[in-house]
């Protein structure tokens, strides 16, 4: 798909069909995360491909967010600080650290949309139940849940605001 159209095309999906999501393409999606840039190129995220109706139930929990335990296939994606930390300090891990991570939530996302697969970044969560539902490290953050899978719901877009709203020209 030409990129532009993908940017238009994406929506945010919230019903999923009752399908598994085939594992090259779920493959393609990770591989999309990899090449996100990063601050130092240090990666300072890590990713839970979580696939287990047990764990995709707890995460549904941890969100309160029903419809996220309908996907297939949920990707989460955390901080971790000291990845960054080390070379970075504060900076790394304040900043850099979460901004690493959500850059590569958002190439997965657009890489499954150009799939033909859904999925909607997910924000709203209690992080220490998110971390319990996967067993993370006590000191990653979690920044984004990814239910992906296939769409039971076609969405209207989402309005904008303008660009001439939004863009500050000095
Ligand atoms: C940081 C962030 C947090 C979000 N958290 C949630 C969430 O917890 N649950 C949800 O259903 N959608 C969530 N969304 C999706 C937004 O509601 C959605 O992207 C927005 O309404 C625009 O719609 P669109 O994605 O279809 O363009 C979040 C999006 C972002 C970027």
């Amino acid at each position: 798909m030409e990129f532009s159209d993908l940017l238009k095309v994406r929506r945010s999906v919230r019903a999923f069909e009752d399908a598994p999501v085939e594992p090259e393409k779920v493959a393609a999606i990770l591989a999309a995360a990899n090449a996100a840039p990063s601050a130092g190129n240090l990666q300072a995220y890590e990713i839970y491909q979580v696939m287990t109706p047990r764990i995709r139930a707890a995460l549904a929990h941890a969100a309160k967010q029903s419809f996220i335990a309908g996907a297939p296939v949920l990707l989460v994606f955390f901080a971790n600080p000291g990845r960054s930390t080390r070379k970075y300090g504060a900076r790394g891990k304040e900043l850099y650290a979460p901004q690493d991570a959500t850059i590569a939530a958002a190439y997965a996302q657009l890489m499954a949309t150009d799939l033909g697969l859904a999925s909607v970044w997910v924000g709203a969560f209690d992080d220490e139940a998110v971390c319990d539902a996967v067993a993370a490290p006590a000191d990653w953050v979690p920044a984004a849940i990814l239910p992906i899978g296939y769409p039971a719901e076609e969405p209207e877009a989402a309005p904008r605001r303008a660009v001439a709203d939004l863009v500050h020209r000095v």
